[in-house]
């Protein structure tokens, strides 16, 4: 895992669309992709959504103004990018009139939310993750999930030869199988189902981890 001062250091160089990949027209496609995808799963503004990962709030740009005032949670480990979100995509008055909630911390704890998200979406990060840290993802997000949650969870598929890095890495990725993905969930509870394509332009799958 690269530490805390290193992303800041690399948000700084990149910018922090770039940071997350969002050269160019990706910040808008692939912001309201997961936003489409989404409202087509069902998500309605009533919906509690943990956004895992929000990152400078690509998708959160969209989901935040949607959803019902508080019902918007982001969690992610850099304070950097979701203060640059906040600051230069979201906009302070959105973000008093709307009241989306943030913990931030490295540790996949995600005890402080008081509320079960309905749905969550992991956009590119299990892409960034060991499995020991997929695997506590997933426990931490069922910590808090509702027998009905869902998580819509992106990856890279293995199906060549590949080998992932040793550790956890904002920037460089990681590739599975829908097995090893399945396998992922298994002791947290979590069934999966492999959706497959789903139009990202940088060639991301979608799985869908549920409970019932
Ligand atoms: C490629 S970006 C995707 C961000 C966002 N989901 C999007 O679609 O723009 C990966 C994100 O994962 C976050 N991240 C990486 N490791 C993490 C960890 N251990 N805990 C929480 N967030 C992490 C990074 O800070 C970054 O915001």
């Amino acid at each position: 895992m690269t530490d805390a001062t290193d992303d800041a250091l690399g948000i700084r160089k990149l910018g922090h669309r770039n940071f997350v990949g969002g050269d160019g027209d990706l910040w808008q496609r692939i912001g309201m992709l997961q936003f489409e995808f989404l409202r087509a799963r069902g998500l309605e503004p009533r919906h509690v959504l943990l956004d895992f990962a929000c990152g400078s709030l690509r998708a959160g740009v969209h989901f935040i103004p949607y959803l019902d005032a508080g019902n918007y949670l982001g969690f992610d480990k850099s304070v950097d990018l979701v203060i640059m979100g906040v600051v230069h995509e979201l906009g302070h008055d959105r973000f008093i009139e709307q009241r989306p909630q943030f913990v931030l911390n490295g540790r996949f704890d995600l005890s402080e939310f008081d509320r079960n998200p309905d749905f969550a979406i992991a956009q590119s990060i299990f892409t960034h993750l060991t499995p020991a840290d997929i695997r506590r993802s997933l426990a931490a997000i069922a910590a808090i999930a509702a027998p009905h949650t869902q998580l819509f969870a992106t990856f890279f598929r293995r199906n060549f030869e590949h080998e992932n890095p040793t550790e956890s890495h904002s920037r460089l990725c990681f590739y599975y199988s829908a097995e090893e993905m399945r396998s992922f969930g298994e002791a947290s509870g979590w069934k999966f189902e492999d959706i497959g394509a789903w139009d990202h332009p940088r060639g991301q799958m979608m799985g869908r981890y549920f409970r019932a």
